[in-house]
C-alpha cells in the first residue's frame, strides 16, 4: 500500500481572490494591453484544487480505488476520476498512480458563449502558477452541445488569454486528440511527439456553453515509468498490465506466472506491486517545470515512498515467452526497472510449462489475432491454456486479456463475468476474462 497522506492540519482561512472585474460590454473590444490588468492570483500549497486522474476506458474504477488507498476521496467518471486536494495530493497521485495516464489540474470553469467571452474570462484564471511568459503550449478541446464547436478557433482563444494573462504572446502547438493517444498502445504517445517536450497541455472542455480549462500535471503519459524501452510484439502499456494484476486480486505473496510474457511487462509492474515501488519515482513530470514547484515537497514525498518500499519475503514471479527476442527484451527491461532478481523469465513454449506447486495466479496477455498471430490456430493455443491450467493449477486465479469470444471459449475455463473488465487496448475492444480453474472444463 502507498503511504496514506498525512492528517490535515485545521484548513487555513481562504485566500481572498481579487474580485472579478465587472462585466464588460459586448462592443467594442478594448484594445490588447487593457486585458493584462489583473492582480496577480496564485493557488498556495495549501489551497484545495480540483484535480482529475484521466484513466483509459475500463480503468476509471481503479484508478478512483488508487486514490482513495492514497487517503484522497474520488469518484469515478468516465474518462477517470475527479478528486480533490493540496499540491502535494497532486505530487502524490503522479508519483504512485498505477493505472491512471495523467493527473488534471482544474485552473478555472466559465461560461463561454462567444470567442471574445472565452478569451476575456478564461485571461482571469491564475494562469501564472502553472506557466511562463511566452511557453508553449498545447491546447487539447473537445466541445459536446455548445455554441463554440470549432475546436481549433476555441484553442487558439485559450492561448490567446493565457498570453494576456501573463503579459506575453503564449506559442501554440498542435495538441494530439486523446483518442489518439490511447489508441497508440505502447509506443510514445502521439501527444508527446505533437506537442513537444517544452509544452504545457491545456486540456479545454466545453459542455452546454461552459468551458472547463485544465493544465496536464504529468507531462508524458503515465504509463511511461522509464523502463521499458526494449519491446516486444503488440506490448501491453503499463498502466493496463497494473490494471490486470490490480483485479486479479493477486495477494502479492503466492505464485505469479505470465506464459506469453512478451516484453516482461506484467511480470515488472507485479513485481514493483508487490515491493510496493512508487512507478513514477525515477521521471520527470510537467509540474516540475511550474514556477510554484516545490522541488523539497516532492524530496520529502520520494523518501516517503523508499521508506514504504517493502524488502521482505519476495513472491515467485515467472515470466515466460517462446520468442527469445522477447524474453532479451523482458531482461533488459526488468533490469532497468531494478527488479531483474525479483522476476524469473524463460524462453519457453506454453506446452513446457511447470507450474509451481500450491496456489497461484496467472495473469496473461495472450495472442488473440487482431495484434499478434502466433502462427498455428490461435484456437489450439487457447485450448492448450485451458488444457496445462486444468493439469497443473486447480484452484489457481487465471485471468487474460483477449479480444475475441471465441477464443476465449475454447479455453475451456469458466468465467466468472462479474470480475470481468471491458477495456481497450491499441484502440481495440478487449476483456479482461477471470476464471477459478476447476478440474473439469466448462
Ligand atoms: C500479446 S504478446 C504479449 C505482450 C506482453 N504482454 C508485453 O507487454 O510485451 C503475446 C506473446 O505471446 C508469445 N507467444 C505466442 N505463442 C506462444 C506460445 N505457444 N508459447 C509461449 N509464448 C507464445 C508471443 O511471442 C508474444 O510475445
Amino acid at each position: 500500500m502507498p503511504p496514506k497522506r498525512p492528517a490535515r492540519p485545521p484548513a487555513p482561512a481562504p485566500r481572498p481572490r481579487p474580485a472579478r472585474q465587472p462585466p464588460r460590454p459586448a462592443a467594442p473590444s478594448p484594445p490588447p494591453a487593457a486585458k493584462a490588468v489583473r492582480p496577480p492570483f496564485r493557488p498556495g500549497a495549501d489551497d484545495v484544487l480540483s484535480l482529475f486522474a484521466v484513466a483509459a476506458p475500463g480503468l476509471e474504477k481503479l484508478a478512483a480505488q488508487e486514490l482513495r488507498a492514497l487517503g484522497l476521496e474520488a469518484k469515478a467518471h468516465s474518462g477517470g476520476a475527479a478528486f480533490s486536494g493540496r499540491r502535494a495530493d497532486m505530487y502524490r497521485a503522479n508519483l504512485w498512480l498505477r493505472t491512471a495516464s495523467r493527473v488534471l489540474v482544474r485552473v478555472g470553469s466559465t461560461y463561454a458563449g462567444s470567442f471574445s467571452e472565452l478569451r476575456d474570462k478564461a485571461a482571469r484564471f491564475p494562469w501564472e502558477a502553472y506557466l511562463r511568459p511566452g511557453q508553449a503550449v498545447a491546447v487539447r478541446v473537445t466541445s459536446h452541445k455548445s455554441r463554440l464547436y470549432h475546436t481549433a478557433a476555441v484553442a487558439e482563444r485559450v492561448a490567446g488569454a493565457i498570453g494576456d494573462a501573463l503579459g506575453q504572446e503564449a506559442v501554440l502547438q498542435r495538441a494530439a486528440s486523446a483518442e489518439a493517444e490511447e489508441g497508440n498502445a505502447g509506443g510514445n504517445a502521439a501527444g508527446e511527439a505533437a506537442a513537444g517536450p517544452a509544452a504545457q497541455l491545456v486540456v479545454a472542455r466545453l459542455v452546454d456553453d461552459r468551458c472547463t480549462l485544465s493544465v496536464d500535471s504529468s507531462g508524458a503519459l503515465l504509463h511511461q515509468r522509464g523502463y521499458r524501452l526494449a519491446t516486444a510484439k503488440a506490448p501491453l502499456r503499463e498502466t493496463l498490465a497494473a490494471a490486470l494484476l490490480l483485479a486479479s486480486g493477486w495477494d502479492k505473496q503466492a505464485p505469479l506466472v505470465d506464459p506469453f510474457c512478451g516484453a516482461g511487462t506484467i511480470p515488472i509492474e507485479a513485481a514493483w506491486l508487490a515491493q510496493n515501488q512508487a512507478p513514477g519515482r525515477a521521471r520527470r513530470f510537467a509540474f516540475m517545470d511550474w514556477p510554484d514547484y516545490e522541488a523539497a515537497r516532492w524530496a520529502a514525498l520520494l523518501a516517503e515512498a523508499e521508506a514504504a518500499r517493502v524488502t521482505g519475503p519476495a513472491p515467485l514471479i515467472l515470466g515466460y515467452d517462446r520468442d527469445a527476442g522477447a524474453i532479451g527484451a523482458a531482461r533488459a527491461n526488468a533490469g532497468r526497472a531494478g527488479v531483474a532478481q525479483a522476476v524469473q523469465f524463460g524462453e519457453q513454449a506454453l506446452s513446457a510449462l511447470q507450474a509451481p506447486p500450491g496456489r497461484g495466479w496467472l495473469v496473461t496477455n495472450p495472442p488473440y489475432g487482431a495484434r499478434v498471430h502466433s502462427g498455428g490456430d490461435l484456437r489450439d493455443l487457447y485450448a492448450q491454456l485451458g488444457h496445462v491450467l486444468r493439469a497443473q493449477c486447480v484452484g489457481w486465479q487465471a485471468g487474460f486479456l483477449c479480444g475475441d469470444q471465441a477464443l476465449a471459449r475454447a479455453s475451456g475455463l469458466r468465467f466468472d463475468l462479474g470480475r470481468s473488465l471491458h477495456l481497450l487496448n491499441g484502440g481495440l475492444p478487449v476483456d479482461f476474462l477471470q476464471a477459478r480453474v476447476s478440474a473439469e472444463p466448462a
